[in-house]
C-alpha cells in the first residue's frame, strides 16, 4: 500500500532531522501520472570480507513517466547501486523494484531482454568502442538484435542528425572531444527505441559550457522521443538546468524526494532552498526597515509583487539580493527586498505581510 505523505513535496525528514513518514513515497502528480519505476522498501547489502555495507536501506520511489528525474546525493550515499539496480547489474538484497508493475528481477529469458531493450544506461567515461566509428558505435545495439545492415546504417544516421553529429560519421572517438563523444553514447543509448534513460554522472566529465549543450539535447530528445531521464549527478547547477524532480539519498536513504514547482513552494523544504539558495547578507535590514525573504514561483506573472505592494501602502521598498532562475520549465526568483516602515501604524505593516504572503511565497522575515 501506498502512503501518501502530507504537503506538496514527499519529505520523512523534517528539517530538524525528525522522522515525519515511513512511508512509501509517492510522486505528488501521480495520480495523473503513470510511473515507470516504483521501488518498494529496496534494500541493498554487500559484503566485504567479513564487513558488510549497507548500500541502500528501505528505499521507497517512485519514477513517474516523462520526468527528468534528478538524483543528487554525497560519495557513497548509494546513488550508482540503485541505478546498477535498474539495470539489472545488480539485485535487491531485499524489496522489489517494478517496471510498469513488473518486478524486474524476476524477468527471465526474452522478456529480460525486452526490459533491458527499453531501459539504456550512458556513462561518465562514455564507454565507446575505440576500434568503431560514430556510425558503428550506434549502429552496434541494433546489431546485436539482428537488425537488417541497411536499416542499421539508416537508424544510426537518423540518430546522428537528431544528436547534431553530421559529418563526423566516420570518426573514431579518439577524434571526438568529449560532448561529442557523449552524444555518441546518447545516439547509442536510444537507437534502438529506449523509454528509459538512466545517466550516472553523464556530465561529469564536460565542461560547464558543454554540459548545459548535453543537458538542452538530453531534453530535446525527451520531448521528441518521449522518454523518460534519470539522472545522477553531484551538481546542483545540473538538476536546476534540467530535473523538473529531485530525490536526494543520504546514507542509502531517501532524505527527500518532489516535483520541483512543489519543493520550490514549500518554505521548509531543504531541497527548495538548494535549488533557489539566497546569498548570506553580512548586514540585516536598517533600522526602522522589515526584510522580507520571498520566492517567485513564476517570475512571468509575479515581477510586479514587491513594486505593486509599497506603492499600495506607500512605503519604499529595496531588493538587496536576488536572482532568476529556470527551474522545472518556469522562471523562478528569490528574492530578500527591505521595505522602509519607519512611523508606519502596525496596520501597514499587516496588510504589506498579508500582501506578499498571497502574490509569493514568504520564506522569511527580519525587522
Ligand atoms: N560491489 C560493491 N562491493 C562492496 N561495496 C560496494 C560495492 N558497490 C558499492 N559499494 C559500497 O556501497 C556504498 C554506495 O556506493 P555507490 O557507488 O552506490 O555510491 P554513490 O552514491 O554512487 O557514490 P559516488 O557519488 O561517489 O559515485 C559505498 O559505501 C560503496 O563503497
Ligand atoms: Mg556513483
Amino acid at each position: 500500500m501506498f502512503l501518501r505523505p502530507q504537503g506538496g513535496a514527499n519529505r520523512i525528514l523534517g528539517s530538524s532531522g525528525t522522522l515525519l513518514l515511513p512511508a512509501i513515497l509517492l510522486h505528488p502528480s501521480l495520480d495523473s501520472m503513470e510511473s515507470v519505476f516504483t521501488l518498494e522498501n529496496i534494500s541493498k547489502t554487500f559484503h566485504r570480507g567479513r564487513e558488510m555495507v549497507a548500500a541502500l536501506d528501505g528505499i521507497c520511489l517512485a519514477v513517474p513517466a516523462g520526468s527528468f528525474f534528478g538524483i543528487v546525493g554525497t560519495s557513497g550515499a548509494g546513488k550508482s547501486t540503485l541505478l546498477r539496480l535498474l539495470n539489472l547489474l545488480e539485485s535487491p538484497s531485499r524489496g522489489v523494484v517494478r517496471f510498469h508493475g513488473h518486478d524486474i528481477h524476476q524477468l527471465r529469458g526474452a522478456e529480460r531482454r525486452s526490459y533491458l531493450s527499453q531501459v539504456a544506461t550512458i556513462f561518465q567515461h562514455f564507454n565507446l568502442f575505440h576500434g568503431k566509428t560514430v556510425l558503428e558505435n550506434i549502429a552496434f545495439p541494433l546489431a546485436v538484435r539482428g537488425v537488417s545492415r541497411t536499416e542499421r546504417r539508416r537508424k544510426a544516421q537518423e540518430l546522428i542528425e537528431l544528436v547534431g553529429l553530421q559529418g563526423k560519421e566516420g570518426a573514431y572517438p579518439s577524434q571526438l572531444s568529449g560532448g561529442q563523444k557523449q552524444r555518441v553514447g546518447i545516439a547509442r543509448a536510444v537507437v534502438a527505441d529506449a523509454q528509459v534513460l538512466l545517466c550516472d554522472e553523464a556530465t561529469s566529465a564536460l565542461d560547464s559550457e558543454t554540459t548545459t549543450l548535453i543537458l538542452d539535447l538530453l531534453l530535446r530528445l525527451k520531448a521528441q522521443l518521449g522518454l523518460t531521464i534519470i539522472l545522477i549527478t553531484h551538481s546542483w547547477d545540473v538538476v536546476r538546468h534540467a530535473a523538473d524532480s529531485v530525490t536526494l539519498i543520504q546514507h542509502g536513504r531517501v532524505v527527500e524526494a518532489g516535483g520541483v514547482r512543489e519543493l520550490l513552494h514549500d518554505a521548509d523544504s531543504y531541497l527548495g532552498r538548494q535549488l533557489l539558495p539566497a546569498p548570506d547578507l553580512s548586514h540585516g535590514p536598517a533600522q526602522g526597515w522589515v526584510r522580507y525573504d520571498l520566492l517567485l514561483s513564476d517570475v512571468r506573472v509575479q515581477s510586479t509583487v514587491f513594486s505593486d505592494a509599497a506603492r499600495r501602502l506607500d512605503v519604499t521598498s529595496a531588493v538587496v539580493s536576488g536572482g532568476v532562475e529556470r527551474l522545472g520549465g518556469v522562471d523562478a526568483a528569490r528574492f530578500k527586498v527591505d521595505f522602509d516602515i519607519r512611523g508606519k501604524a502596525p496596520s501597514v505593516l499587516e496588510a504589506l505581510s498579508s500582501i506578499l504572503r498571497e502574490k509569493s511565497i514568504v520564506l522569511g522575515k527580519a525587522a
